[in-house]
């Protein structure tokens, strides 16, 4: 009977640490690095809350060895053995130890609150010049619209692009995709600007390698603030669960030289073409006749409604990924399973099943790929 539960014991001790062991891991890349490392910072954020990391992991580590050895310690060497029955020596009070126990312990967590302190403010501190951009968590994708007057207009879905070594402020909102816009029917200061309701659910915005976890809660709008080093792709995902697809609610900071982002933000800023003849004509009537702009913006199209339930379209053919980041752009196997049946590659997207026929998919898929 022992033997079975120190074995079943043993047992459990192996698959906890194999589970941690395996939640631990993460595939590298083709160079070997762990894309989403938050211990290998890319940015002054990400890299003062991993030396705030590296300072209170080793005062934390000290004290427990040393706790859980003395524990230890004490159950072997002061045991009950066979045949002793009387009580050990009972010992109350002694001044010089009870002022020992309380003095270190407060210097450790001075130690470990003044570094801490210190890094929260800084954190919350932004410089002179940041670009702001508005992120929208919805069901399940993020949002990101560039505030600054000079980027208006600018509006894109699951990457997003910032230069290299510029502080970037993120509002962050969370709201329903499924409710329009209507001022009428919903409690004061709970209308977004995106033409949604805040009515969503807590999703959490994560770039390890440029800056810890924050929650975005439905009616509050969270800050904080990002930047990284060098230009690169630094991957994210939903780190709250919100849903059916959480798993799918993925994406990826492009940080590019300054130049770079100027042409992009420029292009960005450019309504999409109208298309005159062609299959792609007829995907951009399609966009009107099935709804699809009751949904989605597209700048340019002739009957846009410019509504923001979706995601704004106009430069799609631009991205990299669509569908929270689980799907290619440019592949049109990708594309074409999508709008034949969105809840099979996403489940619990709300992107409707149009039943769209082969030859209607065609058309669409050739009307996106004019959206550069
Ligand atoms: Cu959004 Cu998990």
């Amino acid at each position: 009977m022992r033997a079975r539960r120190s074995r079943s014991a043993a047992g459990w001790v192996l698959m906890t640490t194999l589970a941690l062991v395996l939640t631990g891991c993460a595939i590298g890349g083709d160079d070997g690095t762990i894309p989403q490392n938050a211990l290998n910072p890319a940015g002054p954020v990400a890299r003062s809350q991993d030396a705030l990391w590296d300072r209170v992991f080793p005062i934390a580590i000290t004290v427990f060895v040393l706790v859980q050895g003395l524990i230890i310690y004490a159950v072997i060497r002061f045991r009950s053995k066979g045949g002793d029955e009387d009580l050990p020596k009972q010992v109350a009070g002694n001044t010089r130890l009870e002022i020992g126990w309380t003095i270190v312990p407060a210097l450790i967590l001075a130690g470990i609150a003044i570094p801490t302190v210190s890094t929260i403010f800084s954190l919350a501190t932004v410089g002179e010049d940041p670009i702001n951009v508005r992120v929208v968590g919805k069901q399940y994708w993020w949002e990101f619209e560039y505030e600054d007057p000079q980027y208006e207009g600018v509006v894109t879905a699951t990457q997003l692009v910032i230069p290299e070594g510029r502080e970037i402020q993120l509002d962050m909102q969370s709201v329903s995709a499924q409710q329009p816009y209507d001022p009428a029917a919903v409690p004061e200061g709970t209308v977004n600007p995106s033409g949604s309701v805040a009515l969503g659910v807590i999703h959490s915005f994560w770039v390890p390698q440029l800056a810890g976890k924050m929650d975005v809660v439905p009616g509050h709008t969270r800050e904080m603030k990002i930047e990284a080093d060098e230009p690169g792709l630094y991957l994210g995902q939903c780190a709250e669960f919100c849903g059916l697809s959480h798993p799918n609610m993925r994406f990826s900071v492009l940080a590019t030289t300054a130049e770079e982002f100027d042409e992009w933000i420029a292009a960005q800023a450019e309504p999409a073409e109208v298309v005159e003849e062609g299959l792609a004509a007829q995907g951009q009537e399609l966009f009107l006749e099935r709804q699809c702009l009751t949904c989605h913006t597209v700048d340019g199209h002739p009957d846009n409604l410019d509504l923001r339930i979706g995601p704004d379209l106009t430069h799609w053919n631009s991205r990299e990924e669509f569908a929270g980041g689980i799907l290619d752009v440019q592949s049109d196997d990708d594309i074409t399973a999508w709008l034949r049946d969105p809840q099979a590659e996403k489940p619990g997207t709300q992107m409707t099943n149009l039943n769209l026929s082969d030859a209607d998919i065609e058309a669409l898929v050739a009307y996106l790929r004019t959206l550069d």
